[in-house]
């Protein structure tokens, strides 16, 4: 492995093991001064891969390259499990929400999707997640009525804006000034891609890295 990095990357470079399996490609990688991708589908990612990765930045793995590269530890790495597929088609072939889906995990789904911060109001049922002090995304599996909708257009009020996604409504969509109504699944569907060559990653879409310890954040007291 060690010979196939130095050849095909320089220092800083992201390797890619989209088939982790023990670690080994992003072990080397990280010793090596490289930044590393790694994907793993089996358990082994819990009892091998973090353990083993995990050791090497506590500088407590000795072996493969540590010495040719005075290897001592440091260095990090961030560890995410893949949701389910948010939507799945049923026997008519239609989208619909997937069952492994809870109303958490759609909410932080599609405020994800929408943009939204993710953060649910312990006072108003309607407020899932917010884009700004003002702006807020409520979720629902509900089929939504005019006076459902009116209500929340009341308690929302005119200095707030809401943005509802449900599974459907009745009344004008356009009949609330401080609500945007829309309809799952289209308005997830619209923000999906399949069937791509390339699937640009939406980068600006990734929760930012926590500063290292001890680094200043820019706007700190
Ligand atoms: C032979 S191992 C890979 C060895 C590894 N690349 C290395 O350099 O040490 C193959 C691994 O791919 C994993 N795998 C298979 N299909 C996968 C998939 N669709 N997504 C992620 N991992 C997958 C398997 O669980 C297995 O651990």
């Amino acid at each position: 492995m060690q010979r196939i990095i130095h050849l095909a990357t320089n220092p800083g470079d992201l390797v890619l093991d989209s088939f982790l399996g023990s670690g080994t490609t992003a072990a080397v990688a990280h010793k090596m001064g490289r930044r590393w991708i790694g994907i793993e589908l089996g358990e082994h990612c819990h009892t091998h891969c973090i353990p083993r990765l995990q050791k090497l930045i506590d500088g407590k793995d000795p072996g493969g390259i540590t010495k040719a590269f005075e290897w001592r530890g440091g260095g990090g790495f961030r560890y995410y499990r893949l949701a389910p597929s948010l939507l799945e088609k049923d026997k008519w072939d239609n989208w619909v929400i997937s069952k492994d889906y809870n109303p958490t995990m759609l909410a932080q789904a599609v405020c994800k999707l929408e943009g939204f911060t993710y953060a649910p109001s312990d006072s108003h049922y309607w407020q899932h997640g917010h884009s700004t002090e003002r702006d807020f995304l409520y979720v629902t599996t509900a089929n939504l009525k005019h006076a459902q909708l009116q209500q929340l257009s009341d308690e929302v009020g005119p200095e707030r804006s809401l943005l509802v996604v449900c599974t459907s409504f009745r009344g004008s969509k356009n009949g609330y000034p401080n609500l945007t109504v829309k309809k799952i699944p289209k308005a997830v569907l619209n923000r999906c891609e399949w069937g791509h060559d390339d699937y640009s990653l939406r980068v600006e879409n990734l929760p930012a890295a926590p500063p290292p310890e001890g680094q200043q954040e820019l706007f700190a007291d």
